[in-house]
């Protein structure tokens, strides 16, 4: 595993021209954490002086928030027949933003990635290889703006073509890619590989071919001149056959440029000492005055107010990746415990959103679910609970167990990827020590996980000041941006010094 520990926090170097592409982007538009990273991670280079420049999809909720925008370019790609226009507007106050519009593609409201139906875009494919062509035209300067970037930074399968067609132009800028979930991988069948006319060399074990079908994400992993995962655990189990999907073998051979960089959070927007959303701000030194938001969440959600109640939250995607079977598994067991209750928001696979309603209903006054997307109860959450629920089964990193420590919300986590490095399990050591701040557990089973709530149970009974100061830990950690986004500067500076040698032989 490549080491990235010898950057410098002061930068000496010449600032850096970086596009970084992305399907999804906070304000803009959200279905998970890469948005969130997408959202907060340029602001903070655009801090450090970098010339940093954002390029998404038009999607209709996108180009709605983001006017005004103009026209800059109409770009001609291949294996597309439309011309595309290209439009530029301004993200968070300084950054400039392009827009891919082509709307027989993107102009659709709801999901980027998901019909109505809850099935992928049936064309998701040239959806996503026009966007990665958009991107290619503005890393060679085609794009008419008279720019060039030193580096492109990738970001998850949708942009995965971006390295894989841009690997033999003579005067290309450098490439990372970052992985933010290996689960998604943008696999389609050799058809579609003709059909977007793809370079036919690039059909081949070595390139995008995988197992008989055309792998997106194969294009970064195998082109990319940098790779990283967002945590350094996750980068280290997607190399075991466990946690790899059969690209392990490939993460392995290009070891030496893979590395992890845990994500940061946006420290304002998730602030309990300045949050619009809540009822009641609170900080590390008032850290009492978080009651107030358990009671006005246990209203909002429909459950008993009671200050003593233990309130276990939820937020997140419903999908199997979560573990929500194993909190599923549990709920009965859950619902004999004293005083206890959960509440849930999240929206996902339908047998999910269904098994947790039934729930709901079974075990009322208990367990409370909110099937949806919001973002402010999202919040309402993160500052009502005493305790987070996150039994991922894998978890490249994990925003909310970081939003959690910083709302004095400990987390009960299972022991992978970003949670095995940013939670500190509570054991006599590290009470000793002072550095616990949640709850881990490794097995991903329903038992496991019953052991770590009980424990966090047992010790939320103890005096009010041992919780109080095993909250208050975490919400002093330290999980800005700053740190990570320096490491990744240095990675673009490693990424432009050595490309990569053409993989296909
Ligand atoms: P992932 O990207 O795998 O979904 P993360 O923990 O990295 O997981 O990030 C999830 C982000 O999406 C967090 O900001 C979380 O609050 C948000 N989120 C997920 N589901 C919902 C929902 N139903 N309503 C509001 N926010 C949600
Ligand atoms: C992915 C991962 C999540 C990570 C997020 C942002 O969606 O599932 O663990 O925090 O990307 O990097």
């Amino acid at each position: 595993m490549d080491s990235i520990t010898n950057f410098s926090l002061t930068e000496s170097q010449a600032p850096l021209k970086v596009l970084f592409a992305t399907s999804e982007a906070q304000p803009l538009i959200k279905t998970g954490g890469l948005a969130d990273v997408s959202g907060s991670l340029p602001p903070v280079l655009r801090h450090l002086n970098h010339d940093i420049r954002l390029i998404l999809p038009a999607y209709p909720e996108v180009v709605e928030k983001a006017i005004p925008l103009k026209e800059v370019a109409t770009l001609y790609l291949s294996g597309h027949s439309e011309p595309v226009r290209l439009l530029s507007g301004v993200f968070s106050g300084n950054i400039p933003l392009y827009l891919v519009d082509a709307p027989g593609l993107f102009d659709r409201l709801g999901n980027p990635y998901v019909g109505p139906d809850g099935h992928d875009w049936p064309d998701n494919a040239q959806r996503f290889a026009l966007f990665c062509r958009a991107i290619v035209a503005m890393a060679l300067n085609q794009a008419g703006q008279n720019w060039q970037p030193d580096i492109i930074h990738c970001n998850d399968w949708q942009t995965g073509l971006v390295p894989a067609l841009l690997h033999h132009e003579g005067n290309r800028p450098a490439t990372l890619f970052t992985i933010h979930n290996l689960a998604y991988q943008g696999l389609f069948d050799r058809t579609t590989f003709q059909k977007l006319q793809l370079p036919s060399e690039l059909w081949s074990h070595d390139g995008l071919e995988f197992h008989g079908k055309l792998s997106f994400i194969k294009g970064g992993l195998a082109f990319a001149d940098r790779l990283n995962t967002v945590s350094p655990t996750y980068a280290h189990e997607i190399c075991s056959t466990e946690f790899g999907y059969g690209l392990e073998g490939l993460l392995r051979h290009r070891d030496d440029r893979l590395s992890g960089i845990l994500n940061g959070i946006d420290y304002q927007y998730w602030n309990p000492a300045a949050d619009a959303y809540i009822h009641q701000y609170f900080d590390s030194n008032s850290f009492e005055l978080k009651q107030t938001n358990k009671l006005q969440l246990q209203k909002e959600m429909g459950l008993p107010q009671d200050k003593s109640a233990f309130l276990l939250g939820y937020i997140g995607r419903l999908v199997e990746q979560k573990g929500i079977d194993l909190i599923l598994e549990l709920l009965p067991k859950l619902a004999q415990v004293e005083n206890l209750q959960v509440a849930m928001l999240g929206s996902g696979l339908p047998q999910f959103e269904e098994a947790l309603s039934d729930a709901s209903e079974r075990y009322l006054g208990k367990m409370a679910i909110h099937i949806g997307y919001n973002e402010q109860l999202a919040h309402r959450i993160e500052a009502g609970s005493d305790c987070f629920l996150m039994p991922s089964r894998f978890e490249p990193c994990g925003l909310n167990q970081l939003y959690s420590l910083r709302y004095g919300t400990v987390p009960i986590v299972r022991r992978t990827g970003g949670l095995a490095d940013t939670v500190i399990d509570v054991t006599p050591q590290s009470l000793l020590d002072t550095s616990a701040t949640g709850f881990v557990f490794d097995h991903p089973t329903a038992p496991a996980l019953w052991e770590a709530i009980e424990r966090a149970i047992e010790f939320y009974h103890r005096p009010a000041s041992w919780w109080q100061k095993l909250a208050i830990t975490g919400m002093r950690r330290d999980f800005s941006w700053p740190n990570s986004a320096i490491q990744y500067v240095d990675l673009y500076r490693k990424a432009i010094l050595s490309p990569t040698p053409n993989p296909i032989k």
